[in-house]
């Protein structure tokens, strides 16, 4: 089993005039955990974290956090590096496999790829059944989830080989169910995938392309894509992310699992908060009010919370943020764009930034912040955000799908403190009811 070195320190735990001798284990970072997995076995004692707030939930050679000095690295490369030097697929095949690929193995990549962008031509008919204006996100998940009736089911009893082709084919369709998805809620006619674009000008091209306009693509549009899917790719144990491995570990088939991630992923306070962000910066920019806007965020007794602020993980400024907010400004002066809602979110991370609330909670903007100013500015549609996010994070995904069930994970099952109420007698009002259930 893939674990931290061992039992060099421990802690010890003094319970019921008990001393319980906990192991300490250490990640190849320094940071330590202690092994909790012999106390209930010893002590009766379970741990309660809710949210698991401060629980590691397994150990894992993906991506590497430090939330305190916003660092992100993917198999120990630093984001910034990977933003600068290398393309979406690179990273995708560096968080699968654990290396970026030699020349050979991106063609190889590339070619397993393109030869399963296709979606079986039957599931092409689903798309005409989901009603007018449903979420894109909803139709995402349901199609994926679809994949396991039409493709071979892969879990963990498959072999490697299979692996291999159905993580290339997942992150590939759902690419082109993506664009789909989006051809049919505007009505036009699907465009097809082609074998000699690039990942991310395949998709720009499955979007926007039409019999009677055909879509040019633009290398700055393409460059621009691939940094936004670098950053979104993957962030180690995440709401969508623990979704995937939870899942997983009752060795569902690997749509059934990617599926759920997406579920998972299209909450608001989660993927689904690159639209809510949007969403509220037109609202703040209609009212003109901000100062209004920051004050509710921090009354306690009001739900308003500054969309795309606070991070569970950083409390520092979020690295991806800080690429992001340089590549949009970049952008729009470059297209000569005058998104007001830029102004507006560059005046509230301003006030945020200096006013104490928002200090001592260690609230910056997350990498959903500036994300949806720069996809508008694409010409990508607001509904399409968190479908965006979804695409770039199934190498994740993937990844952690892989590395669990190539571990000896146990099935994810946690215990509870039942605060319910204790044994109850069986009330009055039910006595003689049972033989009216018979009726
Ligand atoms: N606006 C105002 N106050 C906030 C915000 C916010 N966006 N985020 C956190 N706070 C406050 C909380 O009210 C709380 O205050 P308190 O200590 O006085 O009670 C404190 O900061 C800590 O907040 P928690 O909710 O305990 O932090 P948690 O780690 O559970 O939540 C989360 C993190 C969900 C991201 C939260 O900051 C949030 O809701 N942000 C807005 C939604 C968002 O942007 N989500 C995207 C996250 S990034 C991603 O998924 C890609």
């Amino acid at each position: 089993m893939m674990t931290g070195e061992k039992y060099k320190e421990s802690a010890v735990l003094k319970f019921e005039g008990r001393e319980v001798e906990l192991p300490v284990v250490v990640g190849t970072e320094g940071d330590k955990a202690l092994d909790i997995k012999q106390l209930r076995a010893s002590t009766g004692l379970v741990t309660i974290d809710p949210g698991f707030v401060n629980t590691a939930s397994c150990c894992s050679q993906i991506t590497y956090i430090d939330g305190d000095r916003g660092i992100l690295r993917y198999r120990g490369i630093p984001i910034e590096e990977l933003v600068k030097k290398s393309t979406f697929v690179d990273v995708a095949y560096l968080l699968v496999h654990g290396t970026l690929p030699t020349e050979q193995e991106r063609l190889d990549f590339s070619c397993m790829l393109n030869l399963n962008s296709m979606i079986h031509e039957d599931m092409r008919h689903f798309f005409d059944h989901f009603p007018q204006g449903a979420h894109p996100m909803h139709i995402l998940s349901t199609m994926i989830n679809a994949m396991a009736a039409f493709y071979p089911n892969v879990d963990v009893n498959t072999t490697a080989s299979n692996i291999e082709q159905s993580c290339a084919r997942v992150i590939s369709i759902v690419r082109t169910i993506a664009a789909f998805a989006y051809k049919k809620s505007i009505g036009e006619p699907i465009v097809y995938p082609r074998h000699d674009l690039s990942y991310c000008a395949n998709f720009l091209n499955m979007m926007f392309d039409s019999p009677v306009q055909p879509y040019h693509i633009s290398a700055e549009t393409v460059r621009l894509l691939n940094v936004l899917f670098i950053l979104h790719a993957d962030h180690e144990q995440n709401c969508s992310t623990s979704a995937v491995r939870a899942i997983g570990s009752a060795q569902v088939n690997l749509y059934a699992t990617i599926s759920a991630g997406t579920s998972a992923l299209s909450g608001p306070l989660h993927g689904g908060a690159n639209q809510a962000v949007i969403e509220q910066l037109r609202m703040i920019h209609a009212d003109g009010d901000i100062e209004k806007f920051i004050k509710m965020a921090k009354d306690k007794n009001n739900p308003f919370r500054l969309m795309g602020f606070g991070h569970r993980v950083y409390k520092a400024y979020d690295p991806r943020a800080a690429i992001i907010r340089k590549e949009c400004e970049n952008y729009l002066s470059r297209i000569g764009s005058n998104d007001p809602l830029l102004n507006v979110a560059r005046r509230i991370e301003e006030i945020a930034l200096n006013d104490s609330y928002f200090v001592d909670r260690c609230l910056y903007p997350n990498v959903d912040f500036y994300t949806g100013i720069l996809y508008r500015a694409m010409g990508i549609p607001e509904n399409m955000f968190t479908v965006m996010f979804a695409l770039a994070r199934l190498p994740g995904w993937v990844a952690h799908w892989k590395e669990m069930i190539g571990d000896e994970t146990k099935i994810v099952r946690p215990r509870q403190l039942y605060v319910g109420r204790t044994l109850q007698e069986v009330g009055e009002e039910l006595e003689g009811r049972a033989s009216t259930f018979l009726l």
